[in-house]
């Protein structure tokens, strides 16, 4: 965990000060709603279909057990007894009165969190993997460099006016689960042949209206070097991206204009200038930040304890290691990922009792630490694996234990048409009709590994470019429509899903996606090919070809 210290408090108590102070004005009637609205996006708060809406950071997905009981709290006596998880690491709040805002807003600063820079067109959330400084085989902690980026970039008075909202992600391990392809700028820690560390960049990626992966920019960026260079990005981005429109403000669509070796160019040349200034990292810098990362003090334990094989013996408790259980760099030791995706629930939500629970389980079994995935479910990273069979037990009396994890039913949706002022369609319901034709977890183990993806708009909230199969709500005469895209993917090898048809009805979604599905189990080249393989070994034609003709 990384201990905040007295700056960070004080500034956070001086900021729900001053917000208080706005909120009242508002109330009173001395501001109007679009005076308060910069005000309040600059603190996470935005106006969506129903009520006000609270968005909290979650820097790079780690949580203390203080910090998720005082969500729960902020759950329970603000909002409706649940809250969000979403695609970035952050959790929002959809019901909490404007009046009571500020008091929420001040419980969750006593444990040093905030909705800074959760809007706006700023660095947002820098994100990395959930198992960071857990997973075995990562070159380093991606959270050290990812804190580093969040000092830097929080407040920054030259970047708070960028052309558009701003994403980082970092990844440190040889699999990405940060998708850091599709962000405006994606980090991917890595050795040199001499042993250094440091960053391959990519920039340029992103979803919504016009997607992309993003483009090498740099194969090897020393780590020191890191807030100079993004300081060059980002001068680059401020000086060139479109303020004109707002539809083609985005880096990745500078980078697409000019062409990723132009951008480079004009970053690199940026970057001689500052490379030796006031933002080169020393190594003290660096050792004071790692230094403030205090980790788990592990026991000497051997991996497969006696306790852990004989809970084995339970095909309940097997099932759900086999699927939620991952390797740790520590013996004897597990990652455990918590599904929020219980068959027929609203995808990444979790109400107050169970962030309770987990927060809970964190302390008595996993050193007091959760994180949160870019899948909207939660993780334990730090589990003795002897410790599984009762955790487990305590996750499912809780209704955590669905054993779905990245399975079909483990499905990323954004929140759609329930609560969003933008969506054109619903994306709840839809996860929660498709997951039911799935409730059969036999059925779906048997399916494999495959990621469902649903956005209510082209925003892409939900990712559904990068999903498996990506469903995105559209409107036509009033109705909503929803176009399907297969072989999309947010891994180390990110790529865009194709079209496979004509946009469905509601109705026809839940059905055609389980024509999909049938149409791989026919056609895979056995129960080992994934089903983004065989989409990307046949192409969607076959697809195609099978699923219209059913409808
Ligand atoms: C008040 C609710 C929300 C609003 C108004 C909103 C609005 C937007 C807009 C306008 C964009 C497109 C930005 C652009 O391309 O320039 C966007 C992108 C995005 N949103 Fe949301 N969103 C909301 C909720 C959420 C939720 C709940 C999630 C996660 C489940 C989410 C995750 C994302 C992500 C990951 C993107 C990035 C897509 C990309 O790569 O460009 N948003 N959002
Ligand atoms: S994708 Fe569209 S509908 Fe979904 S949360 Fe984003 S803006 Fe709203």
């Amino acid at each position: 965990m990384y201990v905040y210290d007295e700056f960070d408090r004080a500034f956070l108590a001086e900021r729900v000060a001053e917000f208080r102070d706005q909120v009242g004005r508002r109330l009173s009637g001395a501001l109007s709603e679009d005076e308060f609205k910069p005000l309040r996006l600059m603190n996470g708060v935005y106006l969506q279909l129903h009520a006000y809406m609270l968005r909290i950071a979650i820097p790079y997905g780690t949580l203390n057990s203080h910090q998720l009981r005082r969500m729960a709290h902020v759950a329970r006596r603000y909002d409706r007894g649940y809250g969000h998880f979403t695609t970035r690491q952050n959790i929002q709040f959809n019901w909490i009165k404007l009046e009571e805002l500020p008091e929420a807003m001040a419980a969750l600063a006593e444990v040093g969190v905030h909705g800074i820079q959760t809007s706006g067109n700023c660095i947002r959330n820098v994100t990395t993997d959930q198992w960071a400084g857990a997973t075995p085989g990562e070159y380093d902690d991606p959270r050290i460099w990812a804190e580093i980026l969040r000092q830097y970039s929080t407040l920054h008075p030259e970047f708070t006016y960028l052309p558009r909202k701003f994403k980082i992600a970092i990844t440190a391990a040889p699999q990405d689960r940060a998708a850091i392809k599709v962000h405006d700028v994606g980090l991917r820690l890595h050795r040199n042949e001499a042993g250094e560390l440091g960053f391959e960049v990519l920039v340029g990626g992103g979803l919504g209206r016009t997607p992309f992966v993003g483009k090498l920019v740099r194969p090897f960026l020393p780590a020191r070097d890191l807030l100079s260079y993004i300081e060059a990005i980002m001068r680059v981005y401020n000086q060139y991206g479109r303020r004109d429109n707002i539809y083609k403000a985005r880096i990745k669509i500078l980078v697409h204009e000019i062409g990723a070796e132009e951008f480079s160019k004009a970053v690199e040349a940026e970057w001689e200038a500052i490379r030796e200034g006031a933002l080169k990292m020393t190594d003290e810098m660096i050792a004071e930040i790692r230094g403030r990362f205090l980790y788990p003090d592990f026991a000497t334990l051997a991996d497969n304890p006696p306790e852990l094989a004989e809970a084995l013996k339970d095909a309940r408790f097997a099932t759900w290691h086999a699927n939620s259980v991952h390797t740790h760099k520590v013996p004897g030791h597990a990652i455990v990922t918590i599904s929020l995706k219980p068959v027929g629930a609203p995808p990444g939500d979790a109400t107050a009792d169970q962030m309770d629970v987990v927060a809970d389980l964190a302390d008595r079994y996993a050193f007091g630490e959760i994180r949160v995935g870019h899948e909207q479910n939660l993780c334990l990273p730090n589990v003795a694996q002897k410790d599984l069979p009762a955790l487990w037990a305590a996750l499912d009396a809780a209704g955590l234990a669905t054993p779905n994890v990245n399975h079909v039913s483990d499905i990323i949706a954004c929140p759609g048409l329930d609560y969003c002022s933008l969506a054109n369609a619903r994306a709840i319901p839809v996860a929660q009709e498709i997951a039911k034709r799935f409730s059969d977890l036999d059925r779906s183990r048997g399916i494999g590994r495959l990621h469902i993806n649903i956005s209510g708009c082209i925003n892409a909230c939900g990712h559904h470019h990068v999903g498996h199969i990506g469903i995105l709500g559209v409107e036509k005469n009033g109705q909503e429509f929803y176009q399907i895209t297969l072989g999309g993917r947010a891994d180390e090898k990110a790529q865009l899903g194709t079209l496979l048809g004509p946009a469905v009805s509601y109705e026809q979604v839940p059905g055609l996606i389980e024509d999909v599905v049938e149409t791989y189990l026919e056609l895979r080249a056995g129960p080992q090919e994934l089903f983004i393989d065989t989409v990307a070994r046949l192409g969607v034609e076959p697809f195609k070809e099978r699923v219209y003709a059913a409808h």
